[in-house]
């Protein structure tokens, strides 16, 4: 048995698979994320701590036999969050999160003082840890001067779990202290945000064990003291549960987030177009990705606001989509990764009249982030990364309307995987069998046979060509629009 946990920003998922990774028990526990200021995102280390005991605790009670007979635990997390400790691993702010967009200015700064693009091989972007740092230095110095240690967020769980500060490559690589091509740490990286060494975990890679669960822990589940395995962030983890680990294979994820991800034979950095190059979460390998802020999140804002529930709004738009919606929208609610790089990017709808209804604009939503995976597509092809077809994971994924839409909206083909759940969870449990095993080849990274490939409709690609010249041309008119 072998146990994936999986900490999403909406909340935090366990699952329990068996030798074969069949599923034998899944839990879940909800979060929040707080936003005190436009812009801010920001989540308490505590309540994943407490979110996780929930469901690590109903799996035990549920399945005392499975979990008795465990080999080894798997972890998964949302990217980017700074999770700040004290020299007594005491939590000194909230963790500020991946779609926290405060720290815009000092990315600029940052930029002028190292090379990022050469060592990190990525923009340095809002979202990413090393700005969020420089934006604590610069406004909350007590705090950055009791930092003793940096942690990502599901690192924050395993100090909980086995007592030990590490982080793996995959996740690593998200901070932009990462030398992404040697798998270490960058003194300059570190220099030029004010940090060292010191205050960074030791580094595993996410197939290797990074500790063993704490006794108490052990005691208090019934289970026994199991290695804990390095994981990865939930992009590379997400790609451990689908096989996608070799050039030629990709996932598109309608998560909170959007992703498109591809395996890369080789550390091979493309900055343009805000294209995402990190390490994989097996030795070796690397992958890059095109990244959208608010997939998913756009569908929950326009849940919160029309006080319909998230199927509800999906159900109005029917599987057989034959024309796009009359009314355009931009997803750009938290700022915008790929291609923008704008954390001060905003939304829009337009095209809006007195007939317009609540279909038109869950439609438009749906379009809006296909047109955002459409830049993906295009920037990952600049960056020499061409894409044709991509397996789609992630709760959007359930909508067969969304993934037609997507399909006519950016050419690819989308594959459904066959029944089953193979997201970040499932991936972290397969990286805790590698750990265990030292098996990190195809047998335990196996693609999911493929029950539906969704391929683009000529008719629907033909008048969503149209639509994307439309929301191409939207946000350079609107950017300098004073609202
Ligand atoms: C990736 C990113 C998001 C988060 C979502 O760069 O920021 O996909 O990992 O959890």
């Amino acid at each position: 048995m072998y146990l994936g946990l999986d900490l999403g920003t909406s909340g935090i998922k366990a699952m329990l698979v068996d030798e074969d990774f069949l599923t034998v028990g899944v839990a879940h526990a909800a979060l929040t994320v707080s936003r005190p200021h436009p812009g801010w995102s920001e989540q308490a280390p505590a309540d994943w701590i407490t979110g996780a005991e929930q469901v690590i605790g109903e799996l035990a009670r549920e399945h005392p036999q499975a979990m008795a007979r465990l080999r080894g635990i798997g972890l998964s997390g949302h990217m980017h969050g700074a999770t700040l400790l004290d020299a007594s691993d005491q939590v000194l702010r909230p963790c500020i999160l991946w779609n926290d967009g405060r720290s815009g200015p000092q990315c600029a700064e940052l930029t002028a003082r190292a090379d990022f693009h050469g060592i990190a091989g990525n923009l340095v972007m809002a979202g990413f840890t090393a700005p969020k740092l420089l934006w604590v230095a610069e406004n909350e110095p007590d705090i950055f001067a009791r930092t003793a240690m940096v942690l990502l967020p599901k690192d924050y769980l395993r100090l909980w779990l086995t007592g030990e500060h590490v982080a793996e490559m995959s996740d690593a690589a998200g901070t932009l202290w990462l030398d992404v091509g040697r798998r270490d740490w960058s003194d300059k990286l570190l220099a030029a945000t004010g940090l060292t060494r010191a205050q960074m975990p030791a580094l595993v890679e996410g197939s290797d064990v990074s500790g063993t669960l704490r006794a108490d822990l052990a005691q208090r589940w019934g289970i026994p003291r199991v290695p804990v395995a390095g994981g990865g962030g939930d992009n590379a983890a997400t790609a451990c549960g689908m096989g996608v680990m070799t050039p030629g294979t990709g996932f598109l994820s309608l998560g909170t987030s959007g992703v498109l991800f591809a395996a890369t034979e080789s550390y091979a950095p493309n900055t343009g177009d805000a294209v995402h190059t990190f390490c994989h979460a097996i030795p070796a390998t690397w992958h890059q990705m095109g990244v959208i802020l608010s997939a998913s999140d756009s569908m929950s804002w326009l849940s919160e606001i029309t006080g319909r529930a998230v199927p509800d709004l999906a159900a109005l738009v029917p599987d057989d989509v034959g024309a796009p919606s009359p009314v355009g929208f931009l997803p750009y609610l938290s700022g915008e990764r790929t291609p923008l790089n704008d954390p001060d990017a905003t939304g829009a709808f337009w095209g809006l009249r007195r007939a317009t209804g609540v279909a038109d604009l869950t439609q438009a939503v749906m379009e809006g982030v296909a047109f955002a995976f459409a830049d993906c597509v295009q920037a990952l092809r600049k960056a020499g990364t061409p894409i044709e077809a991509a397996y789609a994971v992630g709760g959007g994924a359930r909508s067969r309307a969304w993934l037609r839409i997507i399909a006519s909206a950016t050419g690819l083909t989308l594959l459904e995987p066959e029944d089953g759940d193979f997201g970040a969870a499932f991936g972290a449990a397969k990286l805790a069998a590698a750990a265990v095993t030292g098996d990190t080849s195809a047998r335990i990274f196996a693609q999911p046979a493929v029950r539906a490939e969704i391929a683009p409709d000529p008719a629907l690609a033909a008048a969503y060509a149209q639509k994307y010249h439309a929301y191409r041309t939207a946000w350079p008119h609107l950017r300098d629009l004073p609202a």
